[in-house]
């Protein structure tokens, strides 16, 4: 029997949803519980420079309910000195590093390892990670490309995670999608003989994972808006049938 894949949870945007009306709920603990409880194997948020879903203090506690779990947290962060000192002072299992700027509704693609400044600027921070947390692995945020690849396994790295926004994107559209798996085939290949895992993520559905699955790409999936999205759906109906149990229970 083979290996099953990761599945980790990104549960940023129940952040975003309580910070939407300044409540302490949705309570991105219990979401973490929920997840992990119902076999997820590793919760994943991002501490965003602005702090627009993700605080300081949830990291905190998101790390408490993964070590109860005994379930590996997945810290996503950019280059930033702050958020570099708050990772260490997490010390979580995983750090993902992942280019972050201001104006971007999400992560819109991975490093730019072909920029010097950019690859000096990761080479560093894997470095200082590596020397202040031993056991926390790394993983880069990486688009397919294999010359980035290249200067990826120059650096101390773990995992490549790599940037699956643009093949969901085209899947959700129906468009042709086949030059992505093969991209991604080479990138795996490149990778195993770099002896590098090989994780995904970004814009990942439950139709648009299956042929990442079929063709066994990758150990590790990171998915979260769509999870978050579809819980909703999958959820609304219950709420408002309570509700309206409620209400039918106390007449006018
Ligand atoms: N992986 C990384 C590195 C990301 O930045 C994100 C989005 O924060 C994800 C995975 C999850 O992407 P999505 O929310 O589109 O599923």
């Amino acid at each position: 029997m083979g290996m099953t894949p990761r599945l980790g949870v990104n549960i940023d945007h129940v952040a975003t949803l309580r910070q939407a009306r300044g409540e302490s709920y949705p309570s991105v603990v219990e979401a973490a519980n929920v997840c992990l409880s119902n076999g997820a194997d590793q919760i994943t948020i991002h501490l965003r420079e602005d702090r627009r879903h993700i605080q300081d203090t949830d990291v905190e506690a998101v790390r408490l309910v993964t070590k109860r779990y005994g379930k590996p947290l997945n810290l996503e962060i950019g280059c930033n000195q702050e958020i570099i000192d708050i990772a260490i002072a997490t010390n979580p299992d995983w750090i993902c590093l992942v280019p972050e700027n201001r104006q971007e509704r999400t992560t819109e693609g991975g490093l730019n390892l072909l920029d010097e400044k950019v690859f000096e600027k990761v080479k560093s921070t894997c470095e200082t990670l590596k020397d202040k947390l031993p056991e926390t692995l790394i993983s880069l945020f990486l688009e397919s490309d294999l010359s980035v690849l290249e200067k990826a396994s120059q650096i101390k790295c773990d995992a490549v995670e790599i940037h699956t926004g643009d093949f969901a994107r085209a899947h959700l559209n129906g468009e042709d999608y086949e030059r992505y798996l093969s991209d991604y085939k080479k990138a795996q290949d490149f990778l195993e003989s770099k002896k590098i895992g090989c994780h995904a993520g970004h814009g990942l559905t439950l139709e648009s994972v299956k042929p990442l699955l079929e063709m066994k790409l990758f150990v590790e999936y990171n998915i979260g808006h769509w999870i978050i999205c579809q819980a909703v759906f999958d959820g609304l109906g219950k709420v408002v049938s309570d509700l309206n149990q409620l209400f039918e229970g106390n007449q006018l």
